[in-house]
């Protein structure tokens, strides 16, 4: 083991994952110090409320209540930020890399909306931000797409990246209970926020498939591109009716190479029940890539949680450790590609990209109602790949209806979706769900 002093860090943040950290790098420490070759050492650390008490011990560690005098500290070698959000997350992140501080993050949104100015900031110092803990918590993703995948053309990849829509729609499955049941229960297990907007409406998994993008094409960090639907409008009925056809409804972040353009999506989807990711259920996460050479690779693990996230915590830190003593020119560039090779090729507007369709429609139980359906879809060059009437609701007049489409592009959907709902037979609006056999 190196004579080296330890290497000394400053954490910003202790709530969960401050914890996990504190924890996994006591229990781990012997272990930890002969991977990365010095002992890692938490000096100092900040937290909002200073008082509160604490189920970790911080005895040694010199807290602050202000978040910049762990920044400024002048004995830290690496700041670890978690306390998420933007502000002042980006200011203490820019002012640690000022001061000449290696940054760990967990912060997806930090990453997805202002990675381009951090790492543009880190490298003219010659300094790591590493952030494993900011997609997927303790599944290695990140260093799997950056180094272990280096050989490969990535042809696509689609991931469960949020725990707590996997959570609702896989409980909505099982149960057959509706979203906004499932929701409640969620916020009583504490699963999900109070304020479950940002899981729910897709915001969080459009921050990880942003990061996930640029890692395996090549490209700038470009959030505000990505398509984003949420799973408010899932109901009981679609996920049985999915069932019913071989299908589960997962939402998904998806990112594809096209001839065009590059697809970066955020939506509930079918996917065929066989498919790995479809028997990904509960919290948990899986993210799956399809590469040239490697074929198709699948990780699964948790995708948040105390100790999870701090797995990848630590492991930044172990590289960053192992970074110190290497030349910055020859690192692994934080966004997999050398920044002067990444390449601007063109987001595809959501309306260019093709997909597969679930539709269900209530229709008059009446003669010529299907095939006015039909012909709309034939009219629209859209192919049937399978029909099903489901039985009447019996405070109803209208019968359920379910169409699976072969692949048809979006903005031509959009199109035939218009003329169904126009149709005095139909009851709009219709749902529409993609469908992606991720083969
Ligand atoms: N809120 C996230 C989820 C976990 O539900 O997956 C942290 O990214």
């Amino acid at each position: 083991m190196s004579t080296l002093p330890p290497v000394r860090i400053g954490l910003l943040g202790l709530g969960t994952v401050g914890g996990g950290t504190l924890t996994v790098l006591r229990r781990n420490a012997a272990l930890i110090a002969a991977r990365a070759g010095r002992r890692i050492e938490v000096v100092c650390a900040s937290a909002r409320d200073l008082n509160r008490p604490r189920a970790i011990d911080t005895a040694g560690i010199d807290l602050y209540a202000d978040p910049r005098q762990v920044v400024d500290d002048p004995r830290i070698d690496v700041l670890v930020e978690l306390i998420g959000g933007i502000e002042p997350a980006r200011e203490l992140v820019l002012r640690a890399l000022a001061n000449g501080k290696h940054v760990v993050t967990a912060n997806k949104a930090l990453i997805a909306l202002h990675g381009n100015e951090i790492f543009e900031a880190a490298r003219a110092r010659g300094l790591v931000v590493a952030f494993e803990a900011a997609v997927a918590g303790g599944i290695p993703v990140i260093k799997v797409m950056r180094e272990a995948l280096a050989g490969n053309d990535i042809q696509w990849l689609a991931g469960i990246i949020n725990g707590t829509c996997n959570f609702i729609l896989s409980a909505m499955s099982d149960a057959g209970s509706d979203f906004g049941e499932v929701l409640a229960e969620a916020q009583r297990l504490g699963y999900a926020e109070a304020d479950p907007s940002f899981d729910i409406d897709g915001i969080d998994a459009a921050h990880k498939l942003t990061i996930l993008a640029s890692l395996a094409f090549g490209i700038p960090l470009q959030f505000d591109r990505v398509h984003v639907e949420g799973i408010r409008n899932i109901s009981a009925d679609d996920v049985t009716y999915a069932d019913r056809l071989g299908y589960r409804i997962k939402h998904l972040g998806i990112a594809r190479q096209q001839e065009r353009g590059i697809e970066l999506r955020v939506h509930p989807t079918l996917v065929p029940a066989r498919a790995p990711l479809a028997n990904v259920n509960g919290v948990m996460n899986a993210v799956m890539v399809n590469a040239d050479a490697a074929g198709p690779v699948v990780l699964f693990g948790a995708g948040a949680g105390a100790l999870p996230t701090a797995s990848s915590v630590v492991a930044d830190l172990v590289d960053v450790v192992r970074a110190l003593t290497t030349d910055s020119e020859n690192r692994v560039p934080h966004l997999a590609f050398q920044p002067d090779t990444m390449d601007q090729p063109p987001i595809l507007p959501i309306g260019e990209t093709e997909t597969a369709y679930y539709l269900r429609l209530l229709a008059a139980d009446e003669p010529g109602v299907l095939a006015d359906v039909t012909r709309i879809l034939a009219d629209s060059g859209i192919s049937i790949e399978a029909i099903m009437q489901l039985e009447q609701d019996a405070d109803s007049a209208s019968v359920p209806v379910v169409i699976l489409t072969h692949k048809v592009q979006e903005k031509a959907m959009n199109a035939a979706t218009a003329r169904i709902e126009a149709l005095s037979s139909i009851r709009a609006p219709l749902n529409r769900i993609r469908v992606e056999n991720l083969a």
